[in-house]
């Protein structure tokens, strides 16, 4: 198999940032002339200097990268694991894939809907670290489901259709591993639910299409009461387009959930099956669910040693109300150009709003190590559904969270592939931001069509990753990274070979996230509180870290460790919270 990119430890030295500036300056500038290699050196010397001395000041758009033309499935749903591997799956019902399974195994389902008996896989397990993947096999319908990682790394998947709505399949991150499936492991099925991880690990799996209720996996009792009624997801379900589909839920710092579906949001307590608060409607009222589908981070959490920690959410994008009638009629309306950002916490909480570069229905909001949040794939009008989606919106956009209100977007690079319904992107532990998956049709697709189905993955990598920052890229020296406690204080050492300065250091974990249908479940990233950071000696530096203190801010589980300086991020390392 192909392995077409460079691992970020390959940039480490300066020579490898000069040859990486000279090579990408002939890619990009140098592709028609034919100046020889010194002259093109003299030429470039100054601007690399420039580089070197102050990077944050020449940060590019970020650059994309082909990894996969073909990995034989669409990349519909997206999870992360600890030992970097992706797994990726789509639905049984797509009809045949362009990828068979090993070994001459086929799939015989009386029940299925498309191909009753199917020799090719429906899902893949990619590594991130040799660029390859193999074909695994899932045995019900995995369509619209959703999931999550449990506290010892395992996937936990939930729902589907047909003959997977009620099942909860298991992915074992072991070499050769593949899908296990608990038949009736849900009491109801689900299909376009969201799962949040909890503090004791289990998942919260809420809604789903008529689905007004929610439950827990695994089950405490299973002679207990195992559904919970949430009529929020009656209000909010808008006659003809639903609306509120995939909510986008999320942990408060008080333990209970934020969750937000079609145009507002509630702070409701689970256990006791009660609504704590009711949010103001956004400004404008228009839908941002499923499949008016916007997205929604949870921003990041800091000062978790404080007794009032402050929790933020943003909602961007979105649909008009009308536009999935509307576009099955095939008139597509704009997508909503807007993000909405609401301090969850406040005694009276308000929606601030503001303007995107551009509308954005299907995108993704992928959360960096740095604390930006990467607004990506998607489309500037209609829907999600099948073929409701139109012009694709190539070019992600970034934003800055710790800048100033109305200096926060700043779009990057465009990618050449659209990336419309069921498209993916997730986070990897070097930085990069790994994008696969589009198909609006009901089958695979590839000829005759608006956007054929996309079987290729591709990585952004925002401009943090630039060679040119190699010298103030934080490296974790640290071995005693692995287990983590509670509130643990940790000395960590790294190393920057151009410390440019001592206070603007400090260090992240973001849990890896269950992406499907542009939400990203149970993303968090926690911004640790540390001391000051000493000199240990030449490059080598040390700083104490406090691990959060609660499974209400961190929930049990794997998350990958960074440590950023000058917004630049280290390549992540995984840690065990336990
Ligand atoms: C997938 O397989 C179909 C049928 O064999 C073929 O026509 C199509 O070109 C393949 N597509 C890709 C992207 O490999
Ligand atoms: C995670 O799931 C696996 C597979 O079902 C199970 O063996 C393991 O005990 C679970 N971990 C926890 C902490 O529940």
């Amino acid at each position: 198999m192909h392995t077409l990119f460079k691992p970020m430890s390959q940039y480490n030295t300066r020579k490898h940032i000069l040859s990486l500036h000279l090579n990408y300056n002939f890619d990009t500038t140098m592709t028609t002339t034919t100046t020889t290699p010194t002259c093109l050196l003299f030429f470039l010397l100054p601007l690399l200097i420039t580089t070197i001395i102050s990077p944050v000041a020449t940060a590019g758009k970020g650059q994309w990268q082909l990894l996969q033309k073909n990995i034989g499935i669409v990349a519909m749903h997206m999870q992360l694991l600890h030992n970097d591997r992706l797994i990726i799956y789509d639905r049984t019902d797509f009809g045949l894939s362009n990828l068979s399974l090993p070994d001459g195994k086929c799939r015989n389902d009386p029940t299925e809907t498309a191909v009753k008996i199917d020799c090719t896989a429906h899902s893949v397990e990619y590594n991130v670290l040799s660029n390859t993947f193999r074909p695994l096999f899932v045995q019900t319908d995995v369509w619209c489901s959703s999931g999550g990682v449990n506290s010892s790394g395992t996937l936990v998947q939930t729902g589907g259709f047909n003959d997977g709505d009620h099942t909860v399949r298991t992915f074992e991150p072991c070499n050769n591993c593949d899908w296990r499936e608990i038949a009736g492991g849900l009491t109801a099925r689900r299909w376009y639910a969201t799962n949040q991880k909890l503090p004791d690990g289990r998942q919260i799996i809420i809604g789903g299409r008529k689905q007004f209720n929610y439950e827990f996996y695994p089950k405490n009792d299973i002679s207990a009461v195992n559904l919970y009624s949430l009529p929020f997801l009656v209000q909010t379900n808008d006659p003809g387009a639903e609306n509120n589909l995939y909510p986008f839920v999320f942990l408060n710092v008080d333990g209970h959930l934020f969750i937000f579906a079609n145009n507002r949001a509630i702070l409701f307590d689970y256990n006791k099956n009660l609504v704590v608060k009711t949010f103001p409607q956004v400004p404008g009222g228009e839908p941002r669910s499923y499949p008016s589908t916007g997205s929604s981070v949870l921003l990041p959490l800091k000062n978790l040693q404080s007794r009032t920690i402050e929790a933020e959410v943003l909602v961007c994008g979105g649909a008009p109300k009308g536009s999935y009638q509307r576009a099955e009629a095939k008139e597509f309306f704009g997508a909503l150009n807007t993000c909405a950002r609401i301090k969850i916490t406040d005694p009276n909480p308000n929606w601030v709003v503001e303007t995107m570069p551009e509308g954005r229905v299907m995108s993704d909001m992928v959360m960096l190590p740095n604390g930006d949040v990467l607004i990506i794939n998607g489309a500037g009008s209609g829907t999600a559904g099948w073929e409701l989606g139109r012009e694709p919106v190539l070019n992600p956009v970034l934003y800055k969270t710790k800048n100033p209100s109305g200096s926060r977007f700043e779009s990057q690079n465009p990618s050449n592939t659209p990336r419309m319904y069921h498209s993916t992107a997730v986070l990897v532990r070097d930085g990069r931001v790994i994008v696969g998956g589009s198909n609006p049709h009901i089958g695979y697709s590839f000829a005759n069509v608006l956007f054929p189905t996309e079987l290729s993955l591709e990585a952004f990598s925002p401009s943090y990753l630039e060679p040119g920052f190699a010298n103030v890229r934080p490296r974790i020296l640290s071995s005693i990274l692995g287990s983590l406690k509670y509130g643990q204080k940790l000395k960590l050492k790294f190393q920057v070979k151009a410390m440019l300065d001592q206070n603007l250091v400090y260090a992240t974990m973001l849990a890896p996230s269950f992406n499907t249908h542009s939400f990203s479940m149970n993303q968090r990233l926690l911004v640790l509180e540390s001391n000051k950071v000493v000199k240990v000696e030449g490059t080598s530096f040390e700083i104490e870290v406090t691990v959060p203190g609660s499974p209400v801010h961190a929930p049990p589980g794997f998350y990958m460790f960074f440590v950023v300086h000058r917004e630049i991020p280290s390549e992540g390392v995984w840690v065990h919270l336990v």
